[in-house]
């Protein structure tokens, strides 16, 4: 029984495939390598490139492995770009999705875990948002990416696909043992771009907003360790082998960390006091966006293990370290 990364080439899903193989699962990876890299993947996993648009591919690969489980970490992730584009979203994460889902059942498989986003929330006040609150997306990644959950639910209800649905808050780190981390010269998650100026790739940081209604005025989020966040899957994976339930969850550490405690933890990590410039918010950005993790916690023996905002950054930092020497040399 193999289980199929899709995306498996990307950030989170390349921490997945280690996780994965460390644990002596038989995997395959499925990815086009739009913003993935061949390099992250583990040795010990199989590698399809390939689009998952291309449903036939995707079926072939599903019966010469014989897959049993989908963990669906592909897709298209920048929620401006999502504005400019909208179908450019709606066609690789829903539509991809769908046709996605849909081979799954054809062939059999049995359990599907999708990577859904704190983004399905919208405007969320400054208390931990639960997994009960009304899902109204600010953006077309967010309703690409809702879609796909309510895709799951009413398949799962017609057909004996069982799911699990992970909304992710912001995701941070690199693997521990430095074999994988964030890659995408186009990122535009905060902690990769303070370790770059850091490196002085870039020349500043910009705070988008420094008058919200928070402690020091400037934008609060939940981040969590890309180490944490494969480990529940794991866990999940594993729930759903035993006791076939679907469920959707958060999955933050359900703490706070400004923008501003960020780039002075960058700045303490790395010893380098590098140029932050205040600017203006950025249009539907809310003020403080935190898990509730209740149900992630009364669901699942998680024991985060890289909780500290230091080892979140001394982990993506390291990276950065790496790729920078790895391009120079
Ligand atoms: N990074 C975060 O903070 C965050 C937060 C919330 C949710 N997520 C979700 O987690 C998932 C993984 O995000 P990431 O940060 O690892 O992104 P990423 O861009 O690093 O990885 C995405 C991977 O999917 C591949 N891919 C994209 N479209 C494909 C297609 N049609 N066929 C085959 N492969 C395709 C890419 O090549 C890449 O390897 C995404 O679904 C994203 O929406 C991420």
């Amino acid at each position: 029984m193999t289980v199929m990364v899709t995306g498996g080439a990307g950030y989170i899903g390349s921490h997945m495939v280690l996780r994965l193989c460390d644990a002596g699962e038989d995997v395959v990876v499925f990815d086009d390598l739009s913003t993935g890299r061949r390099s992250l993947v583990s040795a010990d996993a199989a590698f399809m490139e390939g689009s998952l648009g291309d449903t036939e591919a995707v079926a072939k690969c599903i019966r010469d492995h014989e897959v049993k489980e989908i963990l669906h970490f592909a897709g298209s992730i920048v929620v401006p770009e999502s504005v400019a584009d909208p179908l450019k979203y709606y066609g690789n994460n829903t539509c991809v999705s769908r046709g996605l889902i849909e081979v799954a059942v054809t062939e059999g498989v049995k359990r599907f875990i999708f990577s859904s986003t704190a983004a399905i929330y919208g405007s969320v006040g400054s208390a931990p948002v639960s997994e009960a609150a009304a899902t109204l997306p600010l953006s077309p990644y967010g309703r690409s990416k809702l879609m796909t959950e309510w895709m799951l639910r009413d398949v799962a209800q017609a057909t004996s696909l069982k799911y699990g649905v992970f909304r992710y808050f912001n995701v941070a780190g690199a693997d521990p043992l430095g074999r994988s981390g964030h890659s995408s010269p186009e990122a535009t998650h905060l902690i990769k771009v303070a370790c770059n100026a850091a490196l002085g790739q870039r020349d500043h940081v910009a705070v988008y907003g420094s008058d919200f209604d928070t402690p020091d005025g400037t934008g609060v989020r939940d981040y969590i360790h890309v180490s944490d966040l494969v480990d529940a899957h794991a866990l999940l994976l594993n729930d759903l082998r035993q006791r076939c339930e679907s469920v959707t969850m958060n999955c933050g550490y359900g703490v706070g960390t400004s923008v501003r405690e960020v780039i002075e933890m960058v700045k303490e990590v790395s010893g380098v006091d590098f140029e932050v410039r205040e600017a203006s918010r950025r249009e539907g950005d809310p003020a403080s966006v935190i898990a509730d993790v209740s149900r992630l916690r009364a669901s699942l023996p998680w024991a985060p293990q890289h909780n500290r905002l230091r080892d979140m950054i001394q982990s993506a930092y390291d990276w950065e370290v790496k790729m920078a020497a790895e391009s120079e040399g």
